[in-house]
């Protein structure tokens, strides 16, 4: 998958030590023979590793092979166990080290993010969050406009909920000559949004990077945030080991 990602066009790869994608993925882009200054590699440590940040973040690297990642996020805040302040102290130091070129979150709240603003006056550089036209999360993402933290969508194409069967969406994808799941990305997409869609097909990875001329308009987005006021249930993040 890493390697016709790769001939089709996709740089951006995100993994996890619970996703358990790091070893395949770091194989994957060495056989590929892509130079590394080419691709942009994001993982993320788990609750163990708060109070060790640097112990976690050499496991992150020796498991995809490589000597920095271009995106090191803390995977989840874990506030039962109050530790999502020193694992952001750590990946400050790591970043000054060079071993993360740029540090951030995922699935902290505005309550969490501004925790760690308060203490160390560093704001993440990106906060990776479950985001889609069911879940379009306006407060999150003026917290991280006011704060230049850049929003990331995990399972932006809503996993199975029922959003690429949406009325809304199919009509949409069918006037503008695209599938449904390009309407989503694009929404994403013109809204400055960074996104990950996952797929292991071929025919999938390449529709899902043909997004960036879909022609969606304003009203378009609007009318696809709205979806969020239909009050459907957003996944359950720890379920899929986000
Ligand atoms: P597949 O790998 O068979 O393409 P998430 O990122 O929320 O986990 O969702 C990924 C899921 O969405 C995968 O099951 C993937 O299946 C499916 N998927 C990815 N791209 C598309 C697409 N363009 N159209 C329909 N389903 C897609």
């Amino acid at each position: 998958v890493v390697a016709s990602a790769i001939e089709l066009g996709y740089r951006h790869f995100d993994t996890a030590e619970n996703y358990e994608n790091e070893r395949g993925v770091g194989d994957g882009l060495r056989d590929s023979g892509i130079d590394r200054a080419d691709i942009w590699v994001t993982t993320k440590f788990n609750r163990r590793w708060h109070a060790a940040p640097a112990e976690g973040l050499k496991g992150n690297l020796q498991r995809l092979g490589l000597d920095y990642v271009d995106l090191a996020l803390i995977h989840w805040p874990n506030p039962d166990q109050d530790r999502y302040v020193q694992a952001w102290e750590g990946l400050i130091e790591l970043r000054a080290q060079g071993l993360a070129r740029a540090i951030g979150t995922s699935n902290f709240t505005p309550a969490h993010l501004t925790r760690l603003i308060d203490a160390t006056g560093v704001a993440p550089e990106v906060n990776q969050l479950e985001l889609h036209p069911y879940f379009d999360r306006p407060a999150e993402r003026a917290f991280h406009a006011a704060h230049g933290i850049v929003t990331e969508a995990w399972s932006p194409l809503g996993r199975g909920n029922g959003l690429l069967d949406e009325p809304l969406v199919t009509g949409l994808a069918g006037r503008l000559g695209v599938t449904p799941a390009q309407v989503i990305l694009a929404w994403d997409v013109v809204q400055g949004i960074v996104t990950i869609p996952k797929s292991s097909d071929p025919g999938r990875l390449a529709q899902n990077l043909d997004v960036f001329d879909v022609g969606l308009t304003d009203a378009d987005v609007a009318a696809l945030s709205a979806l969020t006021a239909s009050g459907i249930e957003p996944v359950d993040p720890e379920r899929f080991g986000h």
